[in-house]
């Protein structure tokens, strides 16, 4: 990236260090911390981006770095929408799906997102899409159609989703195929797509069509050969996947100098990335703690079209920024130059209010017992005492995954790590925390009397590279672990990631200043992405699954045992028996426990955990 002057006065690499304090917005949330600040760049045309926000709508109670809620963020865009319009550029909203799903905000109401809608459909967004957890349960889909699709009715674009009408049957575009558009000040003309991953695990009521299909289609056909500025193709899509590539190819084969700009989604990290000169990818984090930034400056407007060639040669060149922001109060302060009198609007402290009483109503902070200590998902090496895997196999597992009418059967009981979708913090659990750290319905059901010399070689095929998997169709075995794993694994994009044998880097002391642990990314662009400069926080590799042993002694190994498993991962398991030259069939596996995974875990926090926490949320335990 050549850096540019900025047009609004900012310089590339400024530093300043944020001291004031403020409460944040939902109450009971954690102060934000201050941190030294990189400063937006600004560009003729400026993107803030959300994605895979999950339901924390409501903001990180827990974590101070991310604790601004919806309702900042709406007074945030306002102060930002306003900046751009006395400077004359353009600044536009853009969210890439993944809305719902791994938050009591979301999860905790019957139905699901009896507030959600509501909260977020106030956020002026300019170009909205899908993702795949709108759309794994037929009703959640629905929901999506009725609420979200004309909430954002101009702007939510569909290019390869389909939706069937359930009264008819009918099958048609969940929303528009694009959205072509003139930005307000700039009069930049702007194709916009919104795509989705070549997705196959949705229920009936919606179908995927499949990008490579989608493209050669005569509409988007059309829709590449429109008069343009621009293109911002949109998607609940990885910036490093095939997908996106795909799309740009076919843009770009009748757009030799147009730039396309992608924002994508779907594997909760902060990458960007470039897929040619004139074209730009941006993803933007996951769970709402991150607000991504894109600008674009340069000659944008199209020229008459007369000397194609010479043009081409004349073309000036662009310039790309990309920020991560955090979200954190006092950096929203910062980057729209205002403090906690100065900030708030109207509309934003409206939104927060919602929010509170959504909480309120679902109850979302009611404690079922209070966390001796932190324990990581990825933040401490698995196994170790702080690890969430480890707590599970040793002390939860043993606990409730017993089915009374055969206790006494040694069992080997597998989960996966993408049952677990976030750490618990040293503090209250709360009614919340059960949505935030496993917001599946997965439930344990096993095959009994397995051999014990197939049985206990299972989880290391789980936990292999996959080849056995691969000829068993589209069954990946990454996808046993989280999103950010399966990134991780692909390439680097953190600084400080840790393999499974413990090396890592030792932590910086960055001279004087104290730094927060957060993000450091490091993408393709570089390693100045963030808004904040962050201490590092170890990133730990661990497995796809991982297992406890129930009723088996060291030194005596039992000949049958109980397989149990997590419903989930049936086909792997069943693929892996049969690779051992044990197969069974589907009908061979039988429910466990009736409970699910979340309320079993919730139980034994509730028997096993202390109460009460001290007014300050420190647990008074130990
Ligand atoms: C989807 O599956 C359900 C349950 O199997 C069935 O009742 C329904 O008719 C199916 N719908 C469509 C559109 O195929
Ligand atoms: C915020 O800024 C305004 C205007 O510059 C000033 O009057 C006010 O005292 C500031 N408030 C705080 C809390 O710093
Ligand atoms: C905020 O809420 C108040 C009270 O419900 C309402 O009168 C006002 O119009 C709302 N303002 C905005 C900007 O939403
Ligand atoms: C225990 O296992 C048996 C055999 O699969 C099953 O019929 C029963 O429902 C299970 N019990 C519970 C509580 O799930």
């Amino acid at each position: 990236m050549r850096p540019t002057k900025d047009i609004l006065g900012a310089l590339t690499g400024t530093v300043t260090v944020l001291t004031s304090f403020v409460a944040a917005s939902q109450p009971g949330a954690e102060q934000p911390v201050p941190g030294p600040m990189r400063d937006l760049i600004w560009g003729k045309l400026n993107f803030l981006h959300t994605t895979d926000t999950h339901g924390w709508h409501a903001g990180h109670l827990l974590e101070g770095q991310y604790s601004a809620d919806w309702g900042d963020y709406i007074s945030f865009a306002q102060h930002m929408r306003k900046k751009a319009d006395d400077h004359g550029v353009d600044l536009l909203l853009v969210d890439t799906g993944d809305r719902v799903e791994g938050n009591g905000l979301y999860d905790a109401s019957k139905p699901p997102g009896k507030y959600y809608y509501d909260i977020y459909r106030e956020q002026h967004i300019d170009i909205i899409c899908s993702g795949n957890h709108e759309l794994y349960k037929a009703d959640t889909a629905d929901r999506e159609h009725e609420y979200s699709v004309p909430n954002f009715r101009d702007v939510y674009i569909a290019s390869n989703l389909d939706y069937i009408d359930p009264k008819t049957g009918e099958r048609k575009p969940m929303a528009r195929r694009y959205r072509k558009f003139r930005t307000k000040n700039q009069k930049l003309d702007i194709v916009a797509f919104g795509f989705l991953f070549d997705f196959t695990g949705n229920a009936n009521n919606t179908i995927t069509i499949p990008v490579q299909q989608t493209i050669e289609e005569i509409w988007f056909q059309q829709a590449i050969r429109e008069e343009t500025d621009l293109f911002v193709v949109i998607g609940h899509v990885g910036v490093q996947m095939d997908e996106f590539k795909e799309i740009h190819r076919a843009i770009r084969q009748h757009n030799p100098d147009k730039p396309i700009l992608f924002f994508g989604g779907h594997a909760h990290v902060r990458d960007a990335t470039q897929y040619d000169s004139r074209s730009f990818a941006l993803a933007s984090g996951r769970y709402f703690e991150t607000i991504g930034w894109m600008s674009i400056d340069g000659e944008l407007k199209r020229k008459e079209k007369h000397g194609d060639l010479k043009r081409r040669e004349e073309t000036s060149s662009l310039s790309f920024h990309r920020r991560y922001i955090d979200n954190n109060l006092l950096g929203l302060y910062h980057h729209s130059g205002l403090n906690s009198t100065t900030f708030h609007t109207e509309h934003g402290r409206n939104v927060s209010a919602m929010i509170t009483k959504a909480r309120k109503e679902l109850n979302l902070d009611y404690a079922f017992g209070c966390a001796p200590k932190s324990l990581w998902m990825s933040r401490a090496p698995y196994p170790s005492e702080d690890s969430i895997y480890s707590w599970l196999e040793t002390e939860v597992f043993p606990d409730v995954v017993v089915n009374a009418s055969r206790k006494d059967i040694p069992r080997l009981v597998i989960a996966n790590t993408g049952v677990i979708r976030f750490d618990i913090f040293e503090g209250p659990f709360t009614i919340d925390s059960t949505y935030i750290v496993s917001p599946f319905t997965s439930k344990f059901v096993f095959i009994p009397d397995v051999a014990y010399s197939s049985a206990h070689k299972v989880l290391k095929l789980l936990n292999s590279a996959g080849r056995i998997f691969a000829e068993s169709g589209p069954m990946d075995n990454r996808f046993m672990a989280n999103p950010e794993q399966f990134a991780i694994r692909e390439s680097i994009i953190y600084d400080n990631i840790v393999d499974s044998n413990g090396h890592q880097k030792p932590m910086d002391t960055h001279g004087k200043t104290v730094l927060t642990p957060g993000y450091t990314t490091r993408d393709d662009v570089g390693t100045d992405g963030d808004d904040t400069i962050h201490a590092p926080i170890n990133f730990y590799v661990v497995p796809n699954c991982f297992q406890a042993k129930i009723g088996i002694s060291k030194d005596e190994e039992p000949k049958n045992v109980d397989l149990v498993f997590l419903d989930f991962i049936k086909p792997w398991v069943l693929a892996a028996l049969d690779f051992l030259g044990t197969p069974y069939q589907d009908e061979d596996v039988l429910p466990y426990v009736e409970e699910r995974f979340t309320d079993m875990m919730a139980g034994w926090i509730e028997k096993n955990w202390p109460k009460r926490c001290d007014e300050n949320g420190v647990c008074g335990c130990k």
